[in-house]
């Protein structure tokens, strides 16, 4: 089952619980914080993920673009978050940091930039409930797709089927209504999309078109595979 995650990063600000209301229907509300350092932008905190979680039904997905996350990841679980993501170039030891973040209730992820390799983490994957693979250099919305990351989505879906896990795969960047199929077909279940879903003119139609077109695509590949 694909899952669609619209990134508030491409919503209006001002206006948050109404961008929630708008994309009904969607898994998650992905949430970008950003602090200037791990990335060149600046976004939003622990208020306000807390205020967004008053605000909606919608399980909130925090991807945290910052520095040292093993000091700042367990506070957005504590703040009511369902999913947080750190980076695996920041944190300094992700074993502990995902224990504590999956002992404060919340799923724990890990994400990946496009230079970082998946291999060095084989052994890490079971203490994660999802690997995110960047389709773009983090930092901003709107980027185009980065092709060239499909293989490794590829390896990681063969990782984590190699060792029989319930990881989820993520994907975040450019994911749009023309780059979701290959996403799909190369093994990935959860999608990040901001500008697509938050630019269209009905964002709740567009995540579920993109989910239409996600699920297709994954089961034409199943297909293909013989399974
Ligand atoms: C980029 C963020 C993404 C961003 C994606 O660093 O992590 O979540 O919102 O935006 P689109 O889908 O427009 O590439
Ligand atoms: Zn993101």
């Amino acid at each position: 089952m694909a899952q669609i995650n619209p990134s508030i990063l491409s919503a209006d600000f001002a206006r948050l619980a109404d961008e929630a209301k708008a994309v009904e229907g969607a898994d998650w509300l992905h949430v970008d914080v950003m602090d200037n350092h791990f990335v060149p932008n600046l976004t939003l905190g622990v208020p306000i993920v807390e205020a967004l979680g008053r605000a909606t039904d919608i399980p909130l997905d925090c991807h945290l673009m910052i520095e040292d996350p093993d000091r700042w990841a367990p506070q957005y679980a504590e703040a009511g978050a369902g999913s947080v993501t750190f980076h695996a170039e920041a944190a300094a030891a992700p074993v502990r940091l995902a224990r504590e973040i999956r002992a404060q209730g919340a799923r724990a992820s890990m994400a990946l930039k496009p230079a970082t390799p998946v291999e060095p983490f084989e052994d890490l994957l079971p203490e994660l409930d999802m690997l995110l693979v960047m389709t773009v250099e983090p930092g901003f919305g709107g980027q185009a797709f980065l092709d060239i990351m499909l293989p490794k989505i590829r390896r990681t879906r063969e990782l984590i089927s190699k060792h029989g896990l319930e990881l989820w795969l993520q994907v975040d960047g450019g994911v749009s209504e023309s780059t979701i199929e290959r996403c799909a077909e190369a093994g990935a279940d959860v999608f990040v999309a901001g500008s697509a879903v938050y630019g269209a003119a009905d964002p709740a139609a567009a995540v579920a078109s993109l989910r239409a077109k996600a699920e297709a695509a994954a089961a034409g590949a199943a297909r293909a595979c013989g399974h």
